[in-house]
Protein backbone atom coordinates (compact mmCIF):
# COMPACT_ATOMS: atom_id res chain seq x y z
CA UNK A 1 0.00 0.00 0.00
CA UNK A 2 1.53 3.60 -1.03
CA UNK A 3 2.83 5.63 1.90
CA UNK A 4 -0.02 8.68 2.46
CA UNK A 5 2.40 11.48 3.42
CA UNK A 6 0.16 13.61 5.13
CA UNK A 7 -0.61 10.53 7.86
CA UNK A 8 2.93 10.76 9.08
CA UNK A 9 4.20 12.15 12.24
CA UNK A 10 7.12 12.51 14.12
CA UNK A 11 7.89 9.16 16.39
CA UNK A 12 9.08 9.24 19.72
CA UNK A 13 11.92 7.16 21.91
CA UNK A 14 11.39 3.54 22.24
CA UNK A 15 9.33 3.15 19.25
CA UNK A 16 11.36 0.29 17.49
CA UNK A 17 11.41 1.80 14.09
CA UNK A 18 13.66 4.40 15.84
CA UNK A 19 16.31 1.29 16.36
CA UNK A 20 16.17 -0.58 13.29
CA UNK A 21 18.33 -0.13 10.56
CA UNK A 22 17.10 1.22 7.39
CA UNK A 23 17.04 0.38 3.83
CA UNK A 24 18.23 1.79 0.76
CA UNK A 25 15.47 3.41 -1.31
CA UNK A 26 14.33 4.35 -4.61
CA UNK A 27 13.77 7.83 -5.33
CA UNK A 28 10.38 7.81 -7.15
CA UNK A 29 6.94 9.84 -6.76
CA UNK A 30 6.27 8.41 -3.27
CA UNK A 31 9.64 8.38 -2.02
CA UNK A 32 10.27 12.34 -2.58
CA UNK A 33 6.55 13.02 -1.23
CA UNK A 34 7.70 11.11 2.11
CA UNK A 35 10.68 13.97 1.70
CA UNK A 36 8.86 16.56 0.93
CA UNK A 37 6.42 15.94 3.98
CA UNK A 38 9.46 15.53 6.33
CA UNK A 39 10.68 19.13 5.63
CA UNK A 40 7.56 20.43 6.56
CA UNK A 41 7.58 18.04 9.67
CA UNK A 42 11.01 19.07 10.19
CA UNK A 43 10.10 23.05 10.20
CA UNK A 44 6.79 22.60 12.00
CA UNK A 45 9.14 21.23 15.19
CA UNK A 46 11.83 23.73 14.66
CA UNK A 47 14.58 20.64 13.89
CA UNK A 48 17.22 21.15 11.86
CA UNK A 49 17.30 17.58 10.70
CA UNK A 50 14.91 14.73 10.86
CA UNK A 51 15.80 10.70 8.97
CA UNK A 52 12.98 8.25 7.97
CA UNK A 53 12.82 6.38 10.92
CA UNK A 54 11.53 9.22 13.05
CA UNK A 55 8.76 8.99 10.68
CA UNK A 56 7.98 5.32 11.36
CA UNK A 57 9.88 4.58 8.10
CA UNK A 58 13.38 1.85 7.96
CA UNK A 59 14.70 3.84 5.17
CA UNK A 60 18.21 5.67 4.19
CA UNK A 61 16.69 9.40 4.30
CA UNK A 62 17.05 12.40 5.67
CA UNK A 63 16.37 15.80 5.58
CA UNK A 64 18.15 18.92 6.88
CA UNK A 65 18.22 22.73 7.10
CA UNK A 66 21.09 24.14 9.43
CA UNK A 67 19.87 28.06 7.92
CA UNK A 68 22.89 30.54 7.19
CA UNK A 69 23.76 32.22 10.71
CA UNK A 70 25.29 36.05 10.54
CA UNK A 71 28.07 34.32 12.25
CA UNK A 72 29.22 32.08 9.71
CA UNK A 73 32.78 32.10 8.64
CA UNK A 74 32.76 34.45 5.27
CA UNK A 75 34.10 32.65 2.28
CA UNK A 76 34.76 29.07 4.20
CA UNK A 77 35.89 26.37 1.88
CA UNK A 78 33.82 24.00 3.82
CA UNK A 79 30.14 25.00 5.06
CA UNK A 80 28.49 24.88 8.15
CA UNK A 81 24.89 25.79 6.63
CA UNK A 82 22.61 26.06 3.81
CA UNK A 83 20.43 28.32 2.18
CA UNK A 84 18.08 26.08 1.12
CA UNK A 85 16.91 22.64 3.00
CA UNK A 86 18.43 19.73 1.93
CA UNK A 87 17.51 15.83 0.99
CA UNK A 88 19.65 12.94 0.99
CA UNK A 89 18.99 9.92 -0.50
CA UNK A 90 20.82 6.16 1.20
CA UNK A 91 23.41 8.67 2.71
CA UNK A 92 26.82 7.34 3.40
CA UNK A 93 30.01 9.34 5.33
CA UNK A 94 32.94 8.20 3.15
CA UNK A 95 35.74 10.56 5.35
CA UNK A 96 35.28 11.97 9.09
CA UNK A 97 38.13 14.76 9.82
CA UNK A 98 40.45 13.29 13.05
CA UNK A 99 39.24 16.65 14.77
CA UNK A 100 36.35 16.16 17.53
CA UNK A 101 34.36 18.74 18.81
CA UNK A 102 31.46 18.13 22.34
CA UNK A 103 28.12 20.07 21.49
CA UNK A 104 24.72 19.31 23.04
CA UNK A 105 22.43 18.10 20.94
CA UNK A 106 18.88 17.41 21.41
CA UNK A 107 16.62 14.62 19.07
CA UNK A 108 13.01 15.72 17.91
CA UNK A 109 12.20 11.76 19.00
CA UNK A 110 13.83 12.31 22.63
CA UNK A 111 11.58 15.51 24.04
CA UNK A 112 13.29 17.48 26.51
CA UNK A 113 16.88 15.70 26.39
CA UNK A 114 19.81 17.33 25.57
CA UNK A 115 23.60 16.52 25.95
CA UNK A 116 27.25 16.62 24.74
CA UNK A 117 28.25 14.64 22.02
CA UNK A 118 31.83 14.30 20.46
CA UNK A 119 31.91 14.47 16.86
CA UNK A 120 34.53 14.29 14.06
CA UNK A 121 34.38 18.38 13.03
CA UNK A 122 34.48 18.02 9.10
CA UNK A 123 32.67 15.25 7.09
CA UNK A 124 32.62 14.04 3.32
CA UNK A 125 29.60 12.32 2.58
CA UNK A 126 28.30 10.69 -0.69
CA UNK A 127 24.34 10.49 -0.88
CA UNK A 128 21.65 11.03 -3.93
CA UNK A 129 19.92 14.15 -3.75
CA UNK A 130 15.99 15.11 -4.67
CA UNK A 131 16.62 14.41 -8.23
CA UNK A 132 18.57 11.24 -7.85
CA UNK A 133 21.75 12.62 -8.81
CA UNK A 134 24.76 11.22 -6.86
CA UNK A 135 26.28 14.13 -4.48
CA UNK A 136 29.81 14.00 -2.97
CA UNK A 137 29.74 17.12 -0.53
CA UNK A 138 31.74 18.55 2.22
CA UNK A 139 30.42 19.92 5.58
CA UNK A 140 31.94 21.19 8.77
CA UNK A 141 30.70 22.41 12.33
CA UNK A 142 26.55 22.30 12.81
CA UNK A 143 25.77 21.24 9.37
CA UNK A 144 28.33 18.01 9.64
CA UNK A 145 26.81 17.27 12.91
CA UNK A 146 23.73 17.47 11.58
CA UNK A 147 24.37 15.35 9.13
CA UNK A 148 26.45 12.58 11.08
CA UNK A 149 23.28 12.65 13.79
CA UNK A 150 20.74 12.11 11.14
CA UNK A 151 22.90 9.48 9.63
CA UNK A 152 23.42 7.93 12.93
CA UNK A 153 19.17 7.37 12.94
CA UNK A 154 19.71 5.35 9.64
CA UNK A 155 21.73 2.66 11.74
CA UNK A 156 19.20 2.68 14.75
CA UNK A 157 21.73 5.02 16.74
CA UNK A 158 20.31 7.81 19.15
CA UNK A 159 22.17 10.27 21.35
CA UNK A 160 21.33 8.11 23.89
CA UNK A 161 24.05 5.59 22.79
CA UNK A 162 26.45 8.78 21.97
CA UNK A 163 26.81 11.18 24.79
CA UNK A 164 29.77 11.81 27.24
CA UNK A 165 30.20 10.21 30.44
CA UNK A 166 29.11 13.61 32.00
CA UNK A 167 25.55 14.45 29.83
CA UNK A 168 24.54 10.82 31.18
CA UNK A 169 24.95 11.95 34.43
CA UNK A 170 23.36 15.71 34.06
CA UNK A 171 20.21 13.61 32.24
CA UNK A 172 20.35 10.35 34.45
CA UNK A 173 16.43 10.71 35.78
CA UNK A 174 15.44 11.19 32.57
CA UNK A 175 17.59 8.29 30.61
CA UNK A 176 15.92 6.14 32.88
CA UNK A 177 12.42 7.30 32.45
CA UNK A 178 13.22 7.18 28.54
CA UNK A 179 14.66 3.48 29.15
CA UNK A 180 12.10 2.14 31.43
CA UNK A 181 9.74 3.56 28.79
CA UNK A 182 12.14 1.00 26.45
CA UNK A 183 11.87 -1.77 28.68
CA UNK A 184 7.48 -1.54 29.22
NI1 LIG B 1 17.55 12.87 16.17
Amino acid sequence: MPIDPAKLRIEMYPTKVLRTKGKEVEINEETRAVAGRMVELMREAEGIGLAAPQVGLSWRLFVCHVPVHEDDPVDAEIPCSSEEFQVFFNPEIVEFSKDMEGYDEGCLSLPDLTGEVRRPTTVLMRALDFDGNPVELRATGLMARCWQHEIDHLDGIMILDKMTQMARLKNRALIKSFKNMAKG
